[in-house]
């Protein structure tokens, strides 16, 4: 055994053939392809050409071969090193077979490597994927120009712009394995190993060809000149990637695989992988990645705090939100017992929830028998002593502070000493809730959205008194379901919810002034988010909340509601619903009722710019996002930014609130709050201290940290 470099060494395996070379990495957790990984590469390589041997198998040590680029290298910070493409280009040019041989995940730059080997033997549970495009960029290490060589065009286009994952069933039957073996077990890659070597060594004795993916081109023929089949792709993923550049430019690398030699493709890869290296959207994509994982760390909370260990879990309310939660936990394994007040609202409740699975069951994203054994670990009851054995128990009753104060009375009562007592209410006060039981410190807010089993983001709100067992195990349960969970402070509608009810009122302001719900809904949409308010409120029900008998018409909601307009429902509401399509049409007549209703409170109307619409809607909530950051209800700018993007649509190619703030520029923001707050006046446009300090010390809001 030669060690190569820190990451990167060689043993020789005799054969019938001669001795095979096995370069084994070793880069631990995930064998990024970090500087002295390539070097050690490059090394072995050279060192296994000098020695003579008969074949090269490249494997690596630990949970999986190489996962990806070394990300903690981009954007500077690389030691100098042998280059990727100096190490695919030993491997390819080798006279002597190399085989990749794969378990865990063979991801990006990983995979990349893996296409330059001659063969690629593969254990049962590996997985392939060219997953940059998440990150905002294309492969741009021949990734683009060789996967299609391989897995051909639709395939490619299929894996590439959705960064998903293939298992080794696909992989084999796209070509993109050669070999499979059984699964490592217990970490112990021998066999993996032996049968690469001897996959190597069969290669050499029976004179097979060493295949070159970059000389191939039998399965792009297919599609050389073939426009429709780009066309209609682009087509199919619009809605999806509307506003992102990555997933374009990954298009057209494949387009260019398709139509051009080898190398000319691989000048277009890299001219695209280094515009969006450079551009915005991919820096705020890696930003949003870290921001993420940041948002784990909990100051003052030891990795080492025990944890609640959930063996049975509890949903209160069997409504929207009670009937997805219990869907998390069914999904991922564990047993949850769902109560509501009586029989019908359960069974409407578990009713909805099995007729979800079943959706999701006939589009194949699960599997048939899913849907039966899903629904088997979900338990049924009205009768609040079900929870008994349950180790954390999540309220989701109506949002109403005397209901959930009583509701907490009987958990206090009935659940086991050490449960976790967690409430989904959007905005009320934690504290006030766990003040009625007598155990406080076992209480603290899970803030899911909706629909909760779809929505990845989970504000947990810990209380003045919640304990670090119980907000460590409120993050560790969050991870558990497959949510992105960050930890926030109480206060009225917490970190999301807040800085909502900040730009939903300027909205509704702004329909005061002669802005329409079409024109703000478009600005948000054009923006980069899903939808805006309106068409929100439509989706949501404009009636939630709303009774005809205390109606007084005191708002335009109200207003609407009164002349009989329900949202989609009912086909009317800030927009009216093609009963077919359920396509949305601005309605005159609801713009003749909003200009009534400002006319009869003294409104004067005009036209207002888009631009102007745009920053009253989004500059009063950064301006919110520093006051919450002030007062440490939030713990990083970071971690506002992950609430937006996950919660709220926010578009990840802008990173967030507060990191897009910091690329307009704190001093223009500041000025402009100044400026709309002299003119508008309101509690939201009053400046935040913070905000102001931040931006005159040249700081950024996405860096804060309390
Ligand atoms: P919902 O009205 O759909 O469901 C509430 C359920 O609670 C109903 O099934 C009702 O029968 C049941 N319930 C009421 N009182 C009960 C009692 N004493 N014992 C047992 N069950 C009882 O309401 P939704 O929308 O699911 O909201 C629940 C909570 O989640 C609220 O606090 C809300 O603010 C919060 N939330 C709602 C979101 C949404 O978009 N709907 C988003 C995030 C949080």
């Amino acid at each position: 055994m030669t060690q190569l470099s820190e990451t990167v060494r060689i043993d020789t395996e005799p054969t019938e053939v001669g001795d095979v070379a096995v370069i084994v990495v070793d880069n631990p957790p995930v064998n990024a392809l970090s500087s002295h990984v390539r070097q050690g590469l490059y090394d072995g390589l050279k060192k296994a050409a000098d020695d003579g041997v008969a074949g090269i198998v490249i494997i690596c040590e630990g949970r999986t071969f190489i996962a990806g680029a070394d990300i903690t290298e981009f954007g500077g910070g690389a030691q100098k090193a042998a280059g990727l493409n100096e190490v695919q280009a030993l491997m390819e040019a080798s006279p002597v077979p190399v085989v990749a041989a794969i378990h865990g995940t063979a991801l990006g730059g990983g995979l990349e490597v893996a296409l330059c080997a001659h063969y690629r033997v593969s254990v049962r549970g590996a997985k392939f994927g060219l997953p940059e495009v998440n990150l905002g960029l294309l492969p741009g290490a021949g990734g683009t120009q060789r996967l299609p060589r391989v897995v051909g065009v639709p395939k490619a286009l299929d894996m590439m712009t959705s960064g998903r994952h293939i298992g080794v069933d696909e992989a084999l039957e796209a070509g993109l394995v050669d070999q499979v073996v059984d699964n490592v077990v217990d970490g112990d890659l021998a066999a993996l190993r032996s049968a690469a070597v001897a996959f190597a060594a069969k290669v050499v004795e029976e004179g097979r060809p060493l295949l070159k993916i970059s000389d191939r081109d039998d399965k792009i023929l297919a599609h050389r000149g073939d426009e429709k089949v780009f066309a209609d792709f682009r087509a199919s993923i619009a809605r999806k990637t509307r506003g992102f550049l990555a997933p374009e430019y990954n298009i057209r690398c494949i387009e260019a695989a398709a139509n051009l030699p080898f190398d000319e493709g691989m000048k277009v890869e890299g001219k695209l992988f280094l515009e969006l290296m450079t551009g915005p959207q991919s820096a705020a994509q890696r930003y949003a990645f870290f921001a993420e994982r940041a948002a784990n760390k909990i100051p003052g909370i030891d990795k080492d705090t025990p944890l609640i260990d959930v063996k049975r879990a509890g949903v209160l309310g069997a409504g929207t939100m009670g009937g997805g939660i219990a869907m998390n936990f069914a999904n991922a394994g564990i047993p949850v017992t769902i109560v509501d007040r009586d029989q019908p609202s359960l069974d409407r409740g578990l009713g909805v929830v099995r007729k979800n699975y079943e959706r999701s069951a006939a589009r194949g994203s699960i599997p048939a028998d899913a849907v039966e054994q899903r629904m088997a670990l979900i338990t049924g009851s009205t009768d609040k002593a079900a929870f008994a054995d349950c180790d954390v128990v999540i309220e989701a009753v109506f949002e109403d502070m005397e209901l959930k104060k009583s509701v907490f009375r009987e958990l206090d009562e009935i659940c086991k000493p050490g449960a976790l007592l967690a409430t989904n209410t959007s905005a009320l006060d934690v504290n006030e809730i766990a003040a009625v039981t007598s155990r406080p410190e076992s209480v603290i807010g899970m803030h899911f959205f909706s629909p909760a089993n779809v929505m990845k983001m989970l504000e947990n709100v810990r209380g003045d008194r919640s304990s670090d067992t119980v907000v460590a195990s409120t993050m560790a349960i969050g991870k558990k379901i497959g949510k992105v969970p960050v930890m926030v402070g109480v206060c009225r509608g917490f970190v999301g919810n807040r800085m909502l009810f900040a730009r939903g009122a300027e909205a509704d302001r702004m329909l005061l002034e002669g802005a329409t719900p079409a024109q703000i809904d478009t600005v948000l949409y054009d923006f980069g988010f899903p939808m805006g308010p309106y068409s929100m409120s439509d989706l949501a029900g404009l009636d939630i909340g709303w009774k005809a008998e205390t109606s007084t018409g005191s708002t335009i909601r109200e207003v609407l509601c009164e002349s009989g307009r329900r949202g989609q429902k009912n086909g009317r509401g800030y927009y009216t619903y093609d009963p077919e399509t359920r396509e949305a049409t601005p309605d005159p007549e609801v713009v003749e009722l909003i200009k009534q209703f400002a006319v009869g409170h003294g409104h004067e109307q005009r036209e207002i710019s888009d631009q102007e619409v745009l920053e009253r809607l989004l500059y009063p909530m950064i301006n919110e996002g520093a006051k919450i950051l002030d007062e440490k209800i939030a713990i990083r700018g970071s971690d506002v930014d992950v609430v937006w993007v996950h919660g709220y649509g926010w578009p990840v190619y802008r990173g967030g609130p507060m990191y897009w703030a910091d690329s307009v520029g704190l001093p223009e923001v500041v000025a402009k709050v100044r400026e709309y707050g002299e003119r508008l006046g309101g509690r939201h446009w009053e400046l935040s201290p913070l905000l102001e300090r931040v931006a005159s010390e040249g700081g950024a809001l996405h860096q804060y940290s309390n």
